[in-house]
């Protein structure tokens, strides 16, 4: 009995745990509110970057981003046919300067930067980074993409995500700023953009959530730079496979043909035949 009440009691509580209330090791504001679902149209999976709003983010990037954050991974060269000309990524470079590699007499002067150059960061390591930032590290946005759960989404809501004052009974620690897709919801990174900020060449408005959405765009081609190159691949592969899939069919059924249409018969000896008979038919067939 008191062993039947117990297999009761855990199959109960079994199904509790299975159907029962969600248990959460953190709450929302822990975990930061989830971000919308964008319609993206570069994530699809027969659509590429769009390569002008490409070259409209990294311009948000170079003028709003670049002062704190790094994009460590990105050389030069990686721009060209992608959002710019090998002139303007020449250019470029050269606006900053790299060190040569150590001369007869061991010294190191300064060159101009070349494309096989990667792009500068801003503070000369993780501690001045800090020192600027209230304590806090910019991280380096190369990757940011792929470092986010949420990903696209999470880095545009971030980004338009600062309302203009924290909703009543929500506290801020000094020196940090409420947005509540960020976990924890204190964020050392102020809004940093506004309508208007950047000055597009292409004459697009330049609202908050056109330049953000240029932006992430970027970040996200900046995380994987083959994507559209992979999307191609993939098609292609798509292609072969399905022909060398209807030849492998044809083949399958050419080779199965004259099995699966094979007759096989057997004529069952008529009951009551003499034995004497059957020998005889056996050593007709043996002939
Ligand atoms: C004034 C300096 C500053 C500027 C400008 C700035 N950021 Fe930040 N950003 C920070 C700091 C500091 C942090 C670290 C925040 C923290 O850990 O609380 C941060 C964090 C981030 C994060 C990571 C959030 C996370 O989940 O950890 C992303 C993404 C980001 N910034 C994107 C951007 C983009 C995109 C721009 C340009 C549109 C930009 N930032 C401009 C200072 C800046």
């Amino acid at each position: 009995m008191a062993l039947m009440a117990a297999g009761v009691v855990m199959a109960a509580g079994g199904a509790f745990l299975i159907f029962g209330r969600d248990v959460h090791a953190m709450t929302p504001a822990e975990e930061g509110l989830h971000p919308t679902q964008f319609p993206w149209e570069h994530t699809k999976w027969h659509k590429t970057y769009d390569h002008a709003s490409l070259r409209r983010g990294f311009q948000v990037y170079r003028e709003v981003c670049a002062s704190c954050h790094s994009l460590s991974r990105i050389p030069y060269r990686t721009l060209v046919g992608n959002m710019m000309t090998v002139d303007e990524a020449k250019a470029l470079a050269e606006e900053n300067e790299y060190d040569t590699d150590p001369n007869d007499e061991g010294e190191i002067e300064k060159r101009p930067g070349k494309l096989s150059d990667y792009i500068p960061s801003p503070y000369k390591n993780d501690e001045a980074a800090r020192a600027a930032n209230n304590g806090a590290l910019p991280p380096d946005l190369s990757l940011m993409v792929k470092a986010r759960h949420g990903g696209v989404n999470y880095i545009f809501s971030l980004l338009t995500g600062y309302p203009e004052e924290p909703p009543a009974g929500a506290t801020v620690p000094d020196g940090l700023n409420f947005n509540p897709y960020f976990p924890g919801t204190g964020i050392a990174m102020a809004r940093v953009l506004f309508d208007g900020l950047v000055e597009y060449e292409d004459g697009t408005p330049a609202t908050t959530s056109q330049m953000a959405k240029d932006v992430v765009e970027f970040l996200n081609w900046s995380a994987e730079p083959e994507a559209d190159e992979r999307k191609k691949m993939g098609w292609k592969v798509i292609a072969v496979t399905s022909v060398l899939l209807g030849l492998s069919i044809w083949v399958k059924k050419y080779k199965w043909a004259p099995i699966k249409s094979r007759k096989i018969v057997y004529n069952p000896p008529v009951v009551g035949t003499p034995v004497s008979k059957l020998k005889q038919m056996e050593n007709q067939k043996a002939k």
